[in-house]
């Protein structure tokens, strides 16, 4: 989608909030879905130079459709990071940081390496990873997804119920050009799990696919904690092993907000 400026009478408005404009957000079960606005007429068609394309709205809107983005971040729709809702809550530098890494990132997109948010609970891990992917299905029209990690073991799990092989379930994953993984370590893993995650993890690094990764436990040698059991440690519980290609694959960002939930329940 082309990125010039169009003028209007009274402010300057980009081809993306025009396109947004144009869009109902709406809630399909747990997921955020998207549709043109009722009576809004758009041709899934183009004819061009004598060639046929698929007019890349529609394309954008689906999108944003299999993505499986929860209800509740369907908010995440600042088509740039920085002119949406962020507002940055306490003192702490991190937030900042990796808010303009985010911008950075998805303004340079597929060349920065994508981020792996470590921190504290409600300091806006996921609200930043659906704002990446959001702007890259609008902006970019990439296929995305998003995982909780639970899901993402529950899937694993289901591999043979559905008479599925590891591979094809790891290739399904792979056609996704940016994939988020939410919760990195939220539950334990079994050692079979451990090795579907790392060829997992592994192929879509090898296939230069982007994968963003979110936890809020500590990993050892990090400033965010003082950990107190290793039942808090990112490297026991997902396995070294898938740590060390992550940290390679990953820009880390520890982020040391003020819980965004607590915000407006704390009487001043
Ligand atoms: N800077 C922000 N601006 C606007 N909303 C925010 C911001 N940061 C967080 N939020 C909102 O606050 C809530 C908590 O944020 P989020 O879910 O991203 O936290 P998290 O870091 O992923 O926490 P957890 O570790 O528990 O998963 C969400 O509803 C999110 O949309
Ligand atoms: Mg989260």
């Amino acid at each position: 989608m082309e990125t010039r400026r169009v003028k209007t009478k009274a402010k300057v408005i980009t081809l993306e909030q025009e396109f947004l404009s144009l869009l109902d957000f709406y809630e399909d079960g747990e997921y955020s879905k998207v549709k043109f606005k009722s009576g809004y007429q758009n041709d899934n068609i183009i004819f061009e130079d004598n060639q046929v394309r698929f007019c890349p709205k529609n394309i954008a809107i689906n999108n944003y459709n299999i993505a499986k983005i929860p209800a509740r971040y369907s908010k995440c729709k600042n088509i740039t990071l920085d002119n949406g809702g962020w507002e940055i809550i306490g003192t702490d530098k991190s937030i900042q940081d990796a808010l303009n890494y985010s911008v950075e990132y998805t303004k340079n997109y597929p060349n920065n390496l994508p981020p792996f948010f470590v921190g504290t609970p409600g300091a806006g891990k996921t609200h930043l990873s659906v704002s990446i992917i959001t702007e890259l299905i609008f902006k970019h029209r990439k296929k995305c997804l998003f995982k909780q990690f639970r899901d993402l073991l529950s899937d694993i799990k289901d591999i043979y119920v559905k008479n599925e092989s590891e591979k094809q379930y790891v290739d399904k994953l792979c056609k996704f050009d940016v994939l988020v993984i939410d919760d990195l370590g939220a539950t334990r893993m079994s050692e079979w799990e451990t090795s579907v995650l790392d060829t997992l993890i592994a192929n879509r690094y090898n296939s230069k696919k982007h994968t963003i990764f979110s936890s809020n436990l500590a990993f050892l040698d990090g400033n965010l904690y003082k950990v107190t059991s290793k039942d808090q440690v990112l490297d026991y519980k997902i396995g070294e092993r898938n740590i060390s290609r992550i940290f390679e694959m990953c820009s880390v960002l520890e982020m040391k907000g003020k819980d965004y939930r607590k915000k407006n329940r704390i009487k001043k």
